[in-house]
């Protein structure tokens, strides 16, 4: 199945779709009536699922047969209309599911059409990189992926790859669930040894938010002590605020413009939802969030290259970003990028929808202290526990649910001390309090250190890190 299909992007109609469900629809009758092979009927029913996904994401309808598909469809978000109100919603804007164990991830996965990190991918990165997975990738967090085998395949090669990853800076505020990509990216680098761009986006935190862009400008710069604060490399990390960079780098808008004119309003409004009283710098924001995954936007790094594979690790929200680019990318002669994409961070109140900065209960802060971090877990952190001491040990808890053990598997390193937990808590030895404890006792510390690095972060630091030169790596 190539992108154009999964993405509805690139002159794939609702009527091409349509027809091919309804041959699908067939194909599977048929297979049913032949009593094929299980894996067979399997097969062509996942191919049918994901058509009608498709067909939804481009028409904002429902697949039904024998009625093909209306002018006037109004398209949503990733196809979110129409009464797809029981889906999850997963958007760069909005993560919501009714469910307490959070969004369903797999179902994600077919919706998205991007591929699993199975064992068999876990095994390969560790072969290849010669390190032990990062516990992000053992325990399924970084769960989702595109072409990870090809950039595995050219890198046994010797052809090297960079990373591209990003933060929009729409506060002072950053709380734990902001690190995770940064946090696995900086392994990334470290393991592979290669080149990182990190994209500030200013901008589209000053076209989306109630923000000036002298506010949004300074939230970058104080965003980037933070990221710095995750021990990137200065040799090998480029850090940039659009606003700064868009104005100074030819090689960077040209890339903006040539993806600008082979994207259509159309096709945006499928992929992002935007309405006509969008503002158009909405509209056409989503080309400067792809510009970065091309190498020839840095050529002070990349000395000019334009073929240099890109990675990006990201949460899923960011997908719909990066579904556009790699269906840009061939028409404008560019390498698709590859990406790795993580679950999200759950709120405190619940796997429902992710952590907010803007509602502080909902967060653990870098700012706060360990007794901050103590009350909030006390006080806000989901249970999964039962009500009374003596149900609970008689019925144990459910981990699945449970917001304080969903942050240990983030933020515990040791896989068997988080199994014992789980086993003690599901069992019911462990009691909730107990458990919360633990997650406090760990995440005091990471936060503390992660203040103190942050502290040493001078503004000569940020100034190196912000400016663009040429990074320590031979292309
Ligand atoms: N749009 C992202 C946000 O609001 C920021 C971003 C830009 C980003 N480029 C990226 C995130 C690349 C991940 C990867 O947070």
């Amino acid at each position: 199945m190539t992108d154009s299909q999964g993405d509805g992007v690139g002159g794939v109609t609702a009527m091409d779709l349509y027809e091919k469900l309804t041959a699908q629809g067939d194909k599977v009758r048929s297979l049913k009536t032949a009593k094929a092979d299980k894996a067979e009927v399997d097969a062509a029913i996942q191919l049918l699922l994901k058509l009608k996904v498709d067909y939804k994401g481009v028409s904002g309808q429902d697949y039904k047969a024998g009625c093909p598909p209306s002018e006037s469809a109004v398209v949503s978000n990733n196809g979110q209309s129409g009464n797809g109100a029981e889906e999850d919603t997963v958007d760069p804007w909005n993560v919501a599911t009714n469910s307490a164990k959070g969004v369903d991830y797999d179902k994600l996965i077919v919706r998205f059409g991007s591929s699993k990190v199975d064992q068999e991918l876990v095994d390969r990165i560790e072969k290849v990189s010669g390190q032990k997975p990062h516990h992000f990738l053992r325990r399924g967090i970084f769960f989702s992926h595109r072409d990870m085998h090809q950039v595995l395949d050219a890198y046994e090669k010797q052809k090297a790859f960079y990373l591209y990853t990003g933060r929009g800076p729409s506060s002072q505020a950053m709380h734990v669930g902001h690190l995770i990509p940064f946090i696995f990216t900086k392994w990334l680098q470290d393991v592979f040894d290669i080149p990182l761009v990190i994209q500030l986006t200013d901008d589209e935190k000053y076209l989306w938010k109630d923000l000036t862009l002298e506010d949004c400008h300074r939230f970058a710069v104080e965003n980037a002590k933070d990221i710095i604060a995750c021990g990137f490399d200065v040799n090998k990390t480029f850090i940039f605020s659009d606003l700064d960079y868009m104005g100074s780098s030819p090689e960077f808008y040209r890339n903006v413009v040539k993806i600008q004119k082979h994207v259509t309003f159309n096709q945006v409004k499928g992929i992002f939802g935007f309405t006509d009283s969008d503002c158009i710098g909405k509209i056409s924001f989503p080309a400067i969030q792809a510009a970065p995954s091309f190498s020839n936007s840095f050529p002070q790094i990349f000395k000019g290259r334009k073929d240099v594979q890109c990675l990006i690790p990201c949460a899923i929200d960011q997908d719909p970003y990066f579904r556009m680019t790699r269906d840009v990318a061939p028409r404008i002669g560019y390498p698709k990028p590859a990406l790795l994409h993580s679950t999200f961070f759950p709120a405190l109140q619940g796997a429902q929808t992710k952590m907010s900065a803007s509602d502080a209960n909902s967060s653990i802060f870098l700012t706060d202290t360990p007794k901050q971090i103590k009350n909030k877990v006390n006080k806000h952190a989901f249970s999964g526990g039962k009500d009374t001491v003596e149900e609970h040990r008689q019925h144990g808890g459910n981990p699945d649910i449970d917001v304080s053990f969903m942050y240990l598997t983030f933020f515990m390193e040791d896989d068997e001390k988080l199994e014992k937990i789980r086993q003690d808590y599901s069992s019911g030895a462990l009691l909730t309090g107990e458990l919360k404890k633990m997650l406090i006792e760990t995440l005091q510390p990471i936060i503390t250190a992660h203040q103190e690095k942050r502290k040493n972060v001078t503004d000569e630091m940020v100034k190196q890190f912000m400016t663009p030169r040429s990074l320590d790596f031979n292309f």
